[in-house]
């Protein structure tokens, strides 16, 4: 069977034999389709790249039609082994294979060494007013240790990047619990690399007057899972993001800013939050028929339902629904997982939902998790770009080390205005 496409051009009669590889064609190699020779040829039209690949990647695989997901070939369920750590996770996604003991020793200790930010930091952060949303000052602090670090904009220098991630991984989780401390006027709580990297956080964000906050270890081990199972997803929208910014060769604090920025939209990872705010404004089960009516007229969405990609059950939110009831046991059972869980019942039961492979995604019960363990809602989208700093990472650096790869530059379809004359504003 030869492995190419025969396009023929109705308007030249003209026909074209284009390659294939891996199921693909090259969009450029649709250039040599023209009616003229001057001109540019024929463009694919894509808008929100819903069918273009613009990577050849090896770190994470997605079936959305079965539900599957891989980092490196590990399935998800697998990776949230008991035994498992969040730091394991995060070397897989930049190394490609799970570390051994020593590769492990030695890629937490460069990470607890880079725990610690500058001091300058809690002055950046007093800027923010009480009020400030977590996520901007995450955002916008980030984006700030690129003036602390100039040399990461070195980024062809395969030592200068590793530096750099050890860094972004060590410091994203200090950043994130600065900023809580700093929203509730709580004095800063330093790094203890004694502890896990989940314990640690844990430790930062809600240690108070004792010498140390007492970790539950189921919790421990919940915010483990989640960190595990948010920690990459291919070409989502931020990480589409990270490799376009970071396709300019800046340095890696600004492109992780800008990707954090997209994870902040309501229907990506602001959609955790998102459906909290939902799940309150129905209230009761009583009011959930009402809600799902809603829906089905368009007069809203259901939050943490439906995927771009899967059209089966999102698998980390399998994870996530056997995690929630651990958490509930600690700490006392929430009345909106009645609302989640009818809401879930009905939608599997309806044809709106079952129609258009609706099902419910991993912001669907992670929300309710975060919400028991303690953390406030506009916190949620910070948990989510904590761990999913490693995949963006995993990216940046599969990006800058492609041969194939360069500056991202989009073509458009220009259908405004042409060759207008200008009229002074005295005479418009
Ligand atoms: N509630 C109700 N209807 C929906 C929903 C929803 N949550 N999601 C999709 N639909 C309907 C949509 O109205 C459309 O119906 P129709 O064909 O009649 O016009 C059909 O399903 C296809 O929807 P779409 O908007 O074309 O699908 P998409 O692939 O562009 O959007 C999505 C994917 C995740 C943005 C969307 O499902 C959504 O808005 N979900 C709610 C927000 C959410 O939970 N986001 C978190 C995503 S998972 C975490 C992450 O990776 O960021």
């Amino acid at each position: 069977m030869p492995e190419t496409l025969t396009i023929t051009d109705n308007r030249t009669g003209k026909k074209y034999e284009i390659p294939l590889e891996h199921g693909a064609i090259k969009a450029t190699d649709l250039r040599q389709v023209e009616v003229k020779d001057d001109e540019f040829g024929l463009t694919s039209y894509d808008p929100a790249l819903m069918n273009t690949a613009t990577v050849k990647s090896r770190i994470t695989f997605i079936d959305g039609e079965k539900g599957v997901l891989e980092y490196r070939g590990y399935p998800i369920d697998q990776l949230a082994d008991p035994t498992s750590s969040y730091l394991e996770v995060a070397y897989l996604l930049l190394h490609g294979d799970l570390p051994n003991q020593a590769q492990f020793e030695g890629w937490r200790q460069n990470i607890r060494l880079h725990t610690y930010v500058h001091e300058n930091i809690k002055k950046f952060l007093e800027g923010f007013r009480y009020d400030a949303h977590p996520m901007g000052m995450f955002i916008s602090t980030i984006a700030a240790h690129s003036t602390f670090y100039p040399e990461a904009k070195d980024v062809m220098r395969p030592e200068v990047r590793l530096k750099q991630i050890y860094r972004l991984i060590g410091k994203v989780t200090t950043i994130a619990a600065f900023a809580y401390r700093h929203s509730k006027g709580l004095p800063y709580v330093y790094p203890q690399n004694d502890l896990s990297y989940c314990g640690n956080f844990l430790n930062m964000m809600f240690k108070t007057g004792e010498s140390r906050h007492a970790l539950h270890p189921t919790l421990e081990r919940a915010l483990t899972l989640l960190f595990i199972l948010h920690a990459d997803h291919e070409q989502n929208c931020s990480t589409n993001a990270m490799r376009s910014i970071a396709s300019s060769h800046v340095d890696p604090y600004s492109a992780v800013a800008g990707a954090a920025a997209a994870l902040w939209g309501p229907l990506h990872g602001g959609a955790n939050e998102a459906v909290l705010h939902m799940l309150e404004e129905i209230g009761s089960v009583e009011k959930v028929p009402q809600l799902i009516k809603d829906v089905k007229e368009g007069k809203r969405r259901l939050m943490g339902f439906g995927h771009r990609i899967y059209k089966n059950y999102d698998p980390r939110a399998k994870v996530i629904k056997g995690l929630a009831d651990e958490v509930f046991e600690v700490r006392g059972k929430n009345a909106k997982l009645d609302i989640a869980l009818e809401l879930e019942r009905v939608a599997s039961e309806d044809d709106y939902f079952l129609k258009r492979k609706l099902y419910p995604n991993v912001d669907f019960y992670s929300g309710l998790i975060y919400e028991a363990m303690g953390f406030p809602l506009d916190f949620f989208p910070v948990l989510f770009a904590i761990p999913r700093t490693a995949g963006w990472l995993a990216h940046w650096q599969e990006q800058i080390t492609d041969p194939e790869q360069k500056i991202v530059r989009p073509r458009q379809i220009y259908l405004g205005e042409r060759r207008r004359t200008w009229v002074p504003i005295a005479r418009r």
